[in-house]
């Protein structure tokens, strides 16, 4: 069969085509990426764990209300998602800081938050993805003001939702960085898109504070794989 044409190329993602106009075949590949490209390595099967994470996320997320772009897994590395036209900005919510908030603030890792802190970052790799405020999103276009409130309003909900899911599998919830879109079919419709999965979020175990996300390979901290397979296990996953 021959291969279809590539639309996007991410560093963890390709898209193409979908069996219809409003969808598209998301594509999960092996390749880790940290500290924008600078660090680079493929990891066998990672892209296989991502997509059923990120399945099991999106199915939980559904069942909760929440709108995704998810339709449907379509084999280990494949998910049919609805095409829709992502704002171009990465929504990080944080529940214990780490990672950037620590060295650009000086907060001390593992400082447990009063409450969820929203961030929103501009994808935008030859700028380093730099931290925006709400005003500028609304000020250069990228977003409504009608738009910002729902996604606020939708990250609070996923967060809750998340934070409640992984704590029953003794997992920690330290952050994660989402992304949302308007539907093709429907641009008023504004749904999450892309993934959840190690790859985006920080998870530390409960106890130990072993991390199980990408840190492992930001950090150079052990076996990226045991553990995404760790999160995929606990999870009820079968990889
Ligand atoms: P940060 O601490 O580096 O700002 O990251 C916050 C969260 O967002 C963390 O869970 C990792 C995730 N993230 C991505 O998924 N992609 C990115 O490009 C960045 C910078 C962070």
């Amino acid at each position: 069969m021959p291969t279809k044409k590539v639309l996007y190329e991410g560093k963890a993602k390709q898209l193409v085509k979908g069996p219809n106009k409003d969808t598209l075949i998301q594509i999960f590949k092996d390749d880790a990426t940290a500290y924008n490209k600078k660090k680079h390595k493929i990891f066998k099967s990672k892209g296989v764990l991502n997509n059923k994470i990120s399945e099991h996320i999106m199915l939980l997320l559904t069942s909760k209300k929440i709108p995704t772009h998810f339709v449907k897994r379509i084999n280990d590395r494949e998910q049919l998602i609805k095409k829709c036209e992502i704002i171009p900005i990465e929504f990080v919510v944080r529940n214990v800081a780490s990672g950037s908030i620590c060295s650009r603030l000086g907060i001390k890792d593992g400082l447990k938050l009063k409450r969820p802190l929203l961030e929103y970052y501009l994808k935008e790799d030859s700028l380093d993805d730099p931290i925006v405020s709400r005003d500028h999103l609304e000020l250069f276009g990228w977003a409504t003001k009608k738009e910002i409130e729902k996604i606020d309003q939708m990250s609070l909900k996923i967060n809750h939702c998340l934070i409640n899911h992984f704590k029953k599998k003794g997992i920690t919830l330290v952050d994660f960085k989402i992304e949302f879109g308007r539907l093709s079919s429907n641009k008023k419709k504004i749904v999450l898109a892309d993934e959840i999965s190690p790859d985006s979020c920080r998870l530390w175990d409960n106890k130990s504070k072993t991390k199980l996300d990408k840190d492992v390979f930001r950090k150079g901290l052990g076996n990226l794989i045991d553990a995404y397979e760790e999160v995929a296990s606990r999870l009820g996953i079968v990889h």
